[in-house]
């Protein structure tokens, strides 16, 4: 009885072992055993409906003209205090100071951290979790906050709907170094291995993100790594950062998903999630589409000087086509007056009228030709006097 009743407790507690494992415990990858096609078995909400990242299908997008930039706020201001720079076995990240935040919202958001995603096989071979009518950046950076207006804490926050705020900046590779990348890069080789830290310098924030902050996508959906909560207000910015090939090939190199101790290293690369289905969402634009991208004073300026040109330049055409085409209707009525034979519209079959009203002729002829004589000898601007035309006055 008592064996029995220890072998049913040892089958319960293995069941419940087996059966529901504690979610924190779970080491979760981007491929393998645990990988994002298994997520949702241990994390619920990464099998739900409103999950990022997503592609943005530009021409299914809706423009909201109540979209107005996103202001970073002390995103400058770092002052002495060195960032911690972490290697999580799944990112680097970046715990970023309280005083960061973000307006331009309906709420203001506390800077939290910011990490990156990113690829394996260099240049064009992906690495971004959010997609733009199907094509990937090279990697992505997400500076994520909370909602410190309705909650306490980041842990507060994430549960809930609207409780965070994440910036999306897709990264493509150039020719150029960007040197805000390496205050990050440079420093990849100190956390080489999951769970390391190291302090690292401070830095302007701000110098990571892309200039124009007024033009991007916006949507709800949720984090893009496990437990997947579905609590993120998005924001894609439009503009794209560039970083050097050299870069990028640091970024998927260096780091290991490994920890020290482990025997076999595995190279922290591909730590993007798929596109998830958008289901029932808008993805809203803080630009419209057909407008196209705002206008600097010098472009308008430009824009103005060339469109003047244009009709300056269009009414010298037309005047030129106007005057020849009275020349040689003017020519043509003198070479009937004087019966020239060479005259090449006297050569084609044409239904001129037939010699009764060339006795007619005589009379307006010598005006006309008045008017060659005119037309030949003054320049273009006192023309328009003898010309009764109506087509003279464009
Ligand atoms: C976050 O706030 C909640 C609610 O006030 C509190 O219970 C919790 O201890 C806080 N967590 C942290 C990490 O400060
Ligand atoms: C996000 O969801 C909230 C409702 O919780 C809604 O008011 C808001 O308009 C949604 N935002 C977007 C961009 O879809």
């Amino acid at each position: 009885m008592d064996s029995l009743g220890l072998f049913i407790l040892l089958m319960l507690g293995c069941f419940q072992w087996t059966a529901a494992p504690a979610a924190e415990e779970i080491t979760w990858t981007y491929t393998g055993l645990v990988g994002q096609s298994e997520w949702s078995e241990y994390f619920p909400d990464c099998g739900g409906t409103s999950q990022s990242p997503i592609d943005v299908v530009t021409t299914q997008t809706k423009y909201d003209p109540s979209l107005i930039p996103v202001i970073p706020l002390g995103y400058s201001q770092h002052g002495n205090k060195p960032f911690t720079l972490y290697n999580n076995g799944h990112t680097a990240v970046i715990e970023l100071p309280e005083w960061m935040g973000l307006e331009g919202l309906p709420w203001l958001f506390t800077a939290v951290q910011m990490h990156l995603h990113w690829g394996s096989g260099g240049p064009s071979h992906g690495g971004s979790e959010h997609t733009i009518n199907g094509l990937s950046a090279d990697a992505e950076l997400h500076v994520v906050h909370y909602n410190s207006e309705l909650y306490p804490n980041m842990s507060a926050a994430m549960t809930q709907r609207d409780g965070l705020a994440v910036l999306g900046i897709l990264i493509v590779t150039g020719e150029e170094t960007n040197p805000a990348f390496n205050n990050i890069i440079n420093y990849l080789s100190r956390i080489k291995h999951a769970d390391q830290k190291v302090s690292i310098p401070a830095f302007d924030v701000q110098t990571l993100l892309p200039k124009d902050l007024g033009r991007y996508y916006r949507y709800n959906g949720s984090l893009t790594t496990p437990p997947c909560y579905q609590s993120v207000i998005w924001t894609l910015f439009h503009e794209r950062v560039q970083i050097s090939k050299a870069q990028l090939l640091k970024l998927e190199t260096i780091l290991y998903s490994s920890k020290v101790s482990d025997p076999d290293k595995m190279l922290l690369q591909d730590n993007y999630r798929t596109t998830q289905p958008l289901n029932h969402r808008v993805v809203f634009t803080s630009f419209s589409a057909e407008s196209g991208k705002e206008l600097s004073s010098g472009e308008v300026t430009a824009i103005v000087i060339g469109v003047m040109c244009g009709c300056v330049g269009l009414a010298v055409i037309v005047r030129f086509i106007v005057k020849t085409i009275r020349f040689f209707t003017l020519l043509h009525h003198e070479t009937v007056v004087v019966n020239s034979s060479t005259s090449s519209w006297d050569v084609l079959p044409s239904n001129r009228p037939a010699p009764m009203p060339r006795t007619k002729e005589p009379e307006k002829a010598k005006e006309k030709k008045q008017d060659v004589a005119l037309n030949s000898t003054s320049e273009a601007e006192k023309k328009e006097e003898p010309s009764p035309s109506p087509q003279t006055e464009p």
